[in-house]
C-alpha cells in the first residue's frame, strides 16, 4: 500500500546496479550553485531522480562550508534547501530532503559551533559531517573532534579512507578509539579515488568500522560509478554490518522499508 505514493518506486523491479541496502545518503553535494555541485537546479533534479530511481528515499545535503572557497551560511543553505524542495514537490518527485554541511575544520567551524549555528543531522544525535585538509595531522583530526564533541555534537569523519596521512591500519583504529565516527565514500570501494584509498575503505570493513556510507555525489557522472559499486560483494557484505543511514528514515519511510 506505501508503494502507491511514490512516483517511481517499485523495488520489485530492481536491477543489479540498483541500491537494495541504502536508503538513505548522509553526504551529498546537490544544493545548486553553493559549491562544486550542480551549477543549476534543473542538473540537481535530474542527479536527484536518478537517485530516487536506484533506491535512495531521503537525501542529507551537505554543501562544503569553507572559508574563501565556499563561504555558505546556514541561511543561505536552508534557504537554497526551500526552493529545492518546491521545485521536487511541483515536479512530483518523492524524496525527502534535509540540509546539513561538510565543515571544514578552521576557525570559521569553533566560531559556528560556538553560537549553536551548525547544520547536523540525526535529530537530537547532532551529527556533525566535517572534513580537513588532506595533509592534516592525526593530533589536529583528534584534537577538532574533540572540541565537536565537547560542544554535544557527534564529530563524522567525511570519507577517512581518502586522507594520505590516515591510510594506516593503527591510525584508523586511533581515530576509533577518540570517538571518531566513520563515513565511507562508496565510490571508495571500486578504486575511484585511489587504490589506497579502496584498500583502507576494504580494512575499515573488515573492522566493522564504517558507520555511515555517503555517495559524496557532485555530478551526474559520478552516480554511474556508485552504481557498479552496488554489483560488489564487498559493499553487500559491508551493508550486513551496523550501517545507521536506514535510521534517519523519516516514519512515513521506514513503513516503506
Ligand atoms: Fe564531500
Amino acid at each position: 500500500m506505501f508503494k502507491s505514493i511514490f512516483r517511481r518506486g517499485d523495488l520489485s523491479k530492481e536491477t543489479n546496479t540498483q541500491n537494495s541496502h541504502l536508503r538513505v545518503d548522509i553526504h551529498a553535494h546537490l544544493l545548486p550553485q553553493l559549491d562544486d555541485g550542480p551549477t543549476d537546479i534543473e542538473q540537481s533534479i535530474e542527479i536527484i531522480q536518478e537517485m530516487y530511481d536506484i533506491g535512495y528515499r531521503k537525501l542529507i545535503l551537505t554543501p562544503h562550508v569553507m572559508s574563501g572557497y565556499y563561504n555558505n551560511t546556514t541561511e543561505g543553505i536552508l534557504n537554497s534547501l526551500q526552493i529545492l524542495k518546491s521545485t521536487l514537490l511541483q515536479q512530483n518527485i518523492q524524496m525527502e530532503l534535509e540540509a546539513a554541511a561538510e565543515y571544514y575544520v578552521e576557525d570559521n567551524l569553533f566560531r559556528l559551533i560556538e553560537r549553536r549555528e551548525v547544520l547536523t543531522f540525526g535529530g537530537s544525535r547532532q551529527y556533525l559531517l566535517f572534513e580537513v585538509s588532506f595533509v592534516s595531522k592525526v593530533s589536529c583530526i583528534i584534537e577538532a573532534a574533540t572540541k565537536i564533541r565537547q560542544a554535544g555534537y557527534t564529530p563524522v569523519l567525511a570519507h577517512p579512507e581518502r586522507y594520505i596521512s590516515l591510510q594506516d591500519k593503527n591510525i584508523i583504529e586511533r581515530l576509533i578509539l577518540n570517538g571518531i565516527i566513520f563515513q565511507l565514500n562508496i565510490g571508495s570501494l571500486t578504486g575511484y579515488y585511489s587504490k589506497q584509498a579502496q584498500e583502507i575503505a576494504e580494512f575499515i570493513i573488515s573492522k566493522n568500522l564504517a558507520v555511515f556510507w555517503g555517495t559524496d555525489c557532485h555530478s551526474y557522472n559520478q552516480l554511474q560509478s556508485i552504481k557498479q559499486t552496488f554489483k560488489l560483494n564487498i559493499f553487500q557484505e559491508a551493508m550486513k554490518q551496523n550501517v545507521l543511514n536506514n535510521s534517519l528514515l523519516g516514519e512515513r519511510l521506514i513503513s516503506y522499508a
